[in-house]
């Protein structure tokens, strides 16, 4: 009697919190549900954003929304692109989430800390402020030297299929380390080595789908080696911070600063001396470093990707691109910043592939401050939110023949008035936007004077782009072998 007493209480407070839980809020009923276990289906066979629109792509294009249940709660895919503009231009309206929010207790949360991508308010003005003049002196000679490097490495395997998605990979994250804190990753040349090895182990801990689905695992399978590494790789970027802390004191940043060699970390901490600036701490300038890696690794290697593929598959356009690097650079190997302003086609290519090939898919979540009506929706406060990029720009709704690739479409047209949000918009667009088409542009330049570039007959790609899942933030294409011969003409 007493055990009935104790545990029947029990059972209908656990009953009455998952009913609460799965409960669909009023003004979410007559959204179209994705059901939890085909969005668990979709999770655990790895399908990426494209087969996710696949999926939900009539259902979107009418309601503009979906609900599924996720994380333990009702979550909103948004595609309707009235409404995505107004989650990225209303920050107040849609602040987004933090990690500890979406991700207690997790790894994830614990390595990205308070940074710049998931912070909001004052604390993220801080940080953009910081940030935002560093970003403005980029240091156009370490993508030079990185692209020139990797045209040494890729000479030794001069016809064969490469696979594209490593190499960029190894390029982008070695131009990521000497840019952001000059230190040399050197993967390029040595793959295998303990920094790089350092380095994608904690980005595989991080990445583990399941501990993004139930965020509990970490609580009840936690995992104190993932947590080690992190640890190790926290305290290589804390060294880092400490020693160009030092530099500071000596006037040697001033130095740099003024011969223009200095890196991202060391504008940055030059600039929190600044009296008119609210400092960052060590440990913030410690998770931006780690946000920025994470922020312009796997995007940019995997838009070099798509952008390669893309070429090999339409041999016209590669040649259009091609006449127009030896017109504007005539014999320089890779452009200078006005160079990159005239190579007008090649900027229409890589707005055609960012807008074929997001690689930010959907957008860091979003929480809304308060109720929102949306059609004959009202969405209740605090709704975790995602923009789908990938359906706004896939839409027949917002694009003419949305599936075709056509750089011709970019011609005459304004980002702005587009439905075409690569890198974000509005206070939040992306910081890394210069760096990144830098990067791309100097890297096409130094491959495509010597290489012709295909895509072999067998290949996996052949009829389509195979896309991977998306599961660690950013959308890239699986394993692409393609063909680099030497050009002769
Ligand atoms: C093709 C390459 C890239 C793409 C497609 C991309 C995309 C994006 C997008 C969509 C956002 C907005 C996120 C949001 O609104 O929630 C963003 C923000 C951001 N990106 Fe990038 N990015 C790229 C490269 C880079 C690089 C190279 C860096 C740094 C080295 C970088 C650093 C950041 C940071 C720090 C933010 C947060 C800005 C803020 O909230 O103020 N990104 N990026």
């Amino acid at each position: 009697m007493n055990f009935l007493i104790v545990i029947l209480p029990l059972i209908f407070f656990i009953a009455f919190k998952i009913y609460h839980t799965i409960k669909v809020p009023e003004g979410l009923k007559n959204v179209p549900t994705l059901s939890f276990f085909k969005f668990l289906y979709a999770f655990l066979v790895q399908d990426g954003p494209d087969k996710r629109w696949e999926r939900l792509r009539e259902i979107l294009d009418k309601e503009g929304i979906v609900k599924v249940w996720f994380n333990g709660k009702w979550t909103l895919i948004v595609s309707d692109f009235g409404f995505v503009k107004d989650i990225i231009m209303k920050t107040d309206v849609y602040p987004k989430a933090s990690l500890e929010e979406i991700f207690p207790g997790s790894l994830l949360a614990q390595y990205y800390g308070t940074n710049m991508v998931f912070s909001n308010g004052d604390v993220w003005k801080r940080h953009r402020r910081i940030a935002n003049p560093s970003f403005r002196n980029l240091p156009a000679h370490v993508f030079v030297e990185s692209a020139m490097k990797l045209l040494n490495i890729m000479e030794k395997v001069d016809n064969e299929p490469i696979e594209v998605n490593d190499f960029m990979h190894r390029l982008t994250l070695d131009v990521l380390g000497k840019v952001s804190f000059g230190f040399d990753f050197n993967n390029l040349e040595e793959p295998k080595n303990i920094y790089v090895n350092a380095y994608n182990e904690v980005i595989e801990e991080l990445s583990k789908p399941l501990y993004f689905i139930f965020t509990f695992l970490e609580y009840l399978f936690p995992r104190p080696e993932a947590f080690k590494k992190v640890a190790k790789l926290n305290s290589l970027y804390d060294e880092l911070v400490e020693k160009k802390s030092k530099l500071m004191k000596t006037g040697e940043i001033e130095k740099k600063i003024n011969d223009n060699t200095a890196d991202l970390l060391e504008r940055m901490i030059y600039a929190c001396n600044d009296p008119e600036n609210q400092t960052l701490t060590s440990e913030e300038l410690r998770y931006d470093m780690a946000i920025f890696m994470l922020a312009g690794h796997d995007t940019t290697a995997n838009s070099l990707s798509t952008i390669l593929y893309l070429l090999a598959i339409h041999k016209d356009v590669q040649k259009k691109v091609r006449d127009e690097i030896f017109r504007v650079l005539g014999d320089d190997l890779t452009p200078n910043m006005e160079q990159q302003k005239e190579l007008k086609y090649m900027n229409m290519v890589i707005n055609e592939n960012l807008r074929l090939y997001p690689p930010i898919a959907s957008l860091p979540r979003r929480i809304n401050s308060q109720d929102i009506k949306f059609r004959n929706h009202v969405i209740p406060a605090r709704t975790p939110i995602l923009a789908f990029i990938y359906g706004v720009h896939h839409s027949s709704k917002n694009w003419e023949d949305p599936e075709k690739f056509i750089p011709e479409r970019f011609q005459n047209e304004k980002h702005d008035n587009h439905a075409w949000l690569s890198f974000g918009g509005g206070s939040r667009l992306c910081i890394g936007i210069n760096f990144s088409l830098m990067e791309q542009r100097i890297t096409l330049c130094a491959l495509l004077r010597k290489y012709e570039v295909s895509l072999p007959a067998d290949s996996i790609h052949k009829d389509n782009l195979q896309i991977a899942s998306d599961t660690s933030g950013t959308m890239g294409p699986l394993p692409v072998h393609l063909i680099f011969k030497r050009r002769t003409d």
